[in-house]
């Protein structure tokens, strides 16, 4: 059990990860899994370029495990968008579906699994739907960008489980073997020792819009969806999750609290930071740095850094475990975005289960910590946003708004561009 006391990364792996001895690729095809031979129902809901990308691995991933995949459905808020993805995957026009409400008509086909790749702000309404409709699902990180959305995929992970279904998540790192095997050679082995301290970035150069938006409907925010605390969670979460995750993993569970910086020198349009500075204090003397910022001509780095007792690692490079964690029957993909749809049709045709919707939403919520720290200037904890309800109301059930729900009702309310948190002036969000 990890500090938090809910079943722990390690715990996780050693359950549904398995061990066993880890093969190449080649050694592995025509094994069992290739020989099942089944076919897949895939349906994509965000026919982004993420989406699109996810629903290629898939195919893909089918062609490295033996199955038929195929795409039979797609959604998209723009409709215009469903029917170009379809058409990319052979999907005809009658199973192309549009509006806020697209992803209720793609739940009601045949499909089996669907990956999910909207704005992050959607996932938790998303994934519920697909778990009560009895799908497996890929969910794309972040999964929500306010505590109680956090909450809501857990507890939408925890039906899928009690249901036998498969929830994957797209923190690639998880499914990359390097990383697996690193974390099972220092984490689960303990092969450097003591965690003393850690840093991880994502320091990369402006994205997105260079102008201001200037949104006067609901289509206009959904468009430039990464540019909104409300839907993309701010970089912080929505981009720098990915890292966030990893010092999650290798810390064995989420941190205690979050003292965190920011604020914005350059960005011209919607309402987010472009920098954050967060230290996250994991308990028992170990700190976790972390820095992202999306501003041109700086110094740029994405990745991880920790130290341990006997020595450190960027979590993907010290992958001599003595008891590898990966399925002796699992294909090795050739990038961790296919091998996270190899891991997902391999567990689905095993009937599960792996259930990876807490790991990421707990990432989701850390990442959410540091975001609320920094607008507010205060410390945040563990316990106030995610365990204690009595704690911080405020910040337990923080929801930004317009909310999902708000986009299916028609009603929701622009958000005033280039009006930032203060930090210490502002409430939290
Ligand atoms: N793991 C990775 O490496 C990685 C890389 C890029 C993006 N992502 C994540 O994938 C997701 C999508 O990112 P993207 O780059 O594809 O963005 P994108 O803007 O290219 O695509 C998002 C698509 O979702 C659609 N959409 C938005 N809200 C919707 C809703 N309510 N219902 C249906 N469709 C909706 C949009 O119209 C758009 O077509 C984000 O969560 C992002 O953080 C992950």
């Amino acid at each position: 059990m990890s500090r938090s006391g809910k079943i722990s990364r390690r715990d996780f792996v050693r359950t549904t990860i398995g061990t066993g001895v880890a093969l190449s690729a080649p050694a592995v095809l025509g094994t069992r899994a290739r020989a099942q031979g089944r076919t897949f129902k895939v349906g994509l809901i965000g026919c982004g370029g993420r989406g699109r990308g996810a629903a290629a691995g898939s195919l893909e991933a089918g062609k490295i495990l033996g199955f038929d995949v195929r795409v039979t459905a797609t959604a998209d808020y723009f409709k215009d968008r469903a029917v170009r993805a379809g058409k990319q995957f052979g999907v005809p026009p009658e199973r192309c579906f549009g509006g806020p409400e697209c992803y209720k008509a793609l739940l009601e086909t045949d499909v089996e699994i669907v990956l999910m790749a909207t704005a992050p702000l959607f996932r938790p309404l998303h994934l519920e739907a697909a778990v009560r409709a009895g799908k497996n699902v890929f969910i794309e990180k972040p999964v929500a960008v306010d505590p109680p959305g956090c909450r809501r995929v857990i507890a939408a992970g925890e039906l899928a489980e009690k249901k036998g279904l498969v929830v994957t998540a797209g923190t690639e790192m998880r499914h990359d073997w390097n990383y697996r095997k690193t974390h099972q050679a220092v984490v689960v082995e303990k092969a450097l020792g003591r965690l003393y301290a850690g840093r991880v970035a994502f320091c990369i150069g402006h994205m997105f819009w260079t102008r201001p938006i200037n949104p006067k409907t609901a289509d206009d925010l959904v468009r430039s969806w990464q540019n909104w605390i409300t839907l993309s969670g701010d970089h912080l979460v929505e981009q720098h999750v990915h890292n966030i995750d990893i010092a999650n993993w290798f810390c064995d569970g989420p941190p205690v609290s979050a003292v965190g910086f920011g604020g914005r020198g350059r960005r011209p349009a919607g309402d987010m930071y472009d920098f954050f500075s967060v230290d996250y204090d994991y308990g028992d003397g170990v700190h976790i740095h972390s820095m992202c910022r999306q501003i041109n001509g700086c110094w740029n780095w994405t990745g991880h850094d920790f130290v341990f007792e006997k020595g450190r690692t960027n979590g993907g490079n010290h992958a001599d475990c003595r008891n590898s964690p990966i399925p002796a029957d699992l294909p090795r993909a050739p990038s961790s975005h296919i091998q996270e749809q190899v891991d997902m049709l391999y567990y689905v045709n095993k009937g599960g289960p792996v259930n990876q919707a807490r790991a990421v939403a707990e990432s989701t919520a850390t990442a959410v910590m540091g975001r609320m720290s920094a607008y507010t200037g205060r410390q945040v904890t563990w316990k106030e946003i995610m365990t204690d309800p009595a704690a911080k109301p405020d910040s337990y059930n923080l929801t930004l708004r317009p909310t999902a729900e708000d986009f299916e009702k028609g009603t929701v309310q622009i958000p005033p561009e280039n009006v930032i948190p203060l930090p210490g002036l502002s409430a939290a969000r």
